[in-house]
C-alpha cells in the first residue's frame, strides 16, 4: 500500500496532480503563489527530470494568468496578485471529468481510474535494462484520445487540446529514458497521484542543486 500523504496540506481546489506534488513537497505555497514564482519553480522541477527538460516559461505563465478566470479583471488578478493554487477548480482549466478522472471532485484517488491506466501501458526497460510497465506518447494518446471520447455529452472542444497540456508534458518532465524512447512509468504516476511526491531521482536532483 502507497504510504499516507505527507504534509503540508494540499487543497482539493488544486485538480493539478503536478502541482498537487510540488506543494506538498513544500516546493510551492498551497494557496497564492506569484507567477514569477511558478514558472521559475516548474522550469527548476522540470530541470531535475532525465536530460534536463527545458520547458518554456513564457508558456507557463501564460497557463497561470487564465487559470482563474478569463475575463480581463481576473487575469489582472493572477498578473499583479499571483495564481490561486487552492481555487483552480472549476476554473477555465478545469475539464469537469473529461480527463484521467484519477482525481475525483474532491481530490480523491479513485484507485479504478488509476488501475485503467495499465489497459494503455505496456512493458518498457528502463536505462539500466530493469521491466516495468509504462507509457509512451502513443500510449498518452489512446488514454487521453479514450478520455474524451468516454466523456461526450459533458465535454468542451478545448478539452482534447488542454490535455495536449499535462499528459505529453508531465512524459517531458518525469519521463524516463528508456532503451526504445521515453516513457512514464506507471509506478512513478501513481506515487505522484497517490502520495503526491516526484520520482527519487528527480527529488535528489533538485535538493543537490
Ligand atoms: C501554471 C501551471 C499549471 C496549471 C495552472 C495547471 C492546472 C491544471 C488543472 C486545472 C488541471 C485539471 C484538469 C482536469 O480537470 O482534468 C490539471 C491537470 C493536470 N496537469 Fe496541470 N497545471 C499546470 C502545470 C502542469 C505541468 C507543468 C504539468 C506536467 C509536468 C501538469 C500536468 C497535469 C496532468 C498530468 C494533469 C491530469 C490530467 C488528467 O487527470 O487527465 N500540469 N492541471
Amino acid at each position: 500500500m502507497p504510504s499516507t500523504p505527507r504534509s503540508p496540506k494540499v487543497s482539493p481546489n488544486n485538480p493539478c496532480p503536478f502541482l498537487r506534488a510540488l506543494v506538498a513537497q513544500g516546493l510551492l505555497a498551497d494557496d497564492v503563489v506569484s507567477l514569477g514564482t511558478i514558472t521559475s519553480t516548474i522550469v527548476k522541477v522540470a530541470n531535475a527530470g532525465d536530460g534536463q527538460p527545458e520547458l518554456p516559461a513564457a508558456a507557463i505563465r501564460a497557463i497561470a494568468l487564465v487559470a482563474n478566470g478569463l475575463t480581463p479583471l481576473q487575469m489582472a488578478r493572477n498578473g499583479f496578485g499571483g495564481l490561486r493554487l487552492n481555487e483552480l477548480r472549476n476554473g477555465p482549466l478545469d475539464k469537469k471529468g473529461a480527463g484521467s478522472r484519477i482525481l475525483d471532485a474532491k481530490a480523491k484517488v479513485d484507485p479504478k481510474e488509476l488501475a485503467r491506466l495499465e489497459e494503455f501501458a505496456s512493458e518498457k526497460t528502463d536505462a539500466d535494462g530493469h521491466a516495468e510497465p509504462g507509457l509512451d506518447l502513443d500510449e498518452l494518446q489512446r488514454m487521453m484520445d479514450a478520455n474524451f471520447e468516454r466523456a461526450a455529452g459533458h465535454r468542451r472542444s478545448i478539452d482534447r487540446k488542454l490535455m495536449d497540456g499535462e499528459w505529453p508534458i508531465l512524459l517531458k518532465v518525469m519521463g524516463k529514458q528508456g532503451k526504445t524512447g521515453r516513457y512514464l512509468s506507471l509506478k512513478e504516476v501513481g506515487e505522484l497521484f497517490v502520495e503526491r511526491r516526484l520520482p527519487e531521482r528527480m527529488s535528489s536532483q533538485l535538493a543537490s542543486g
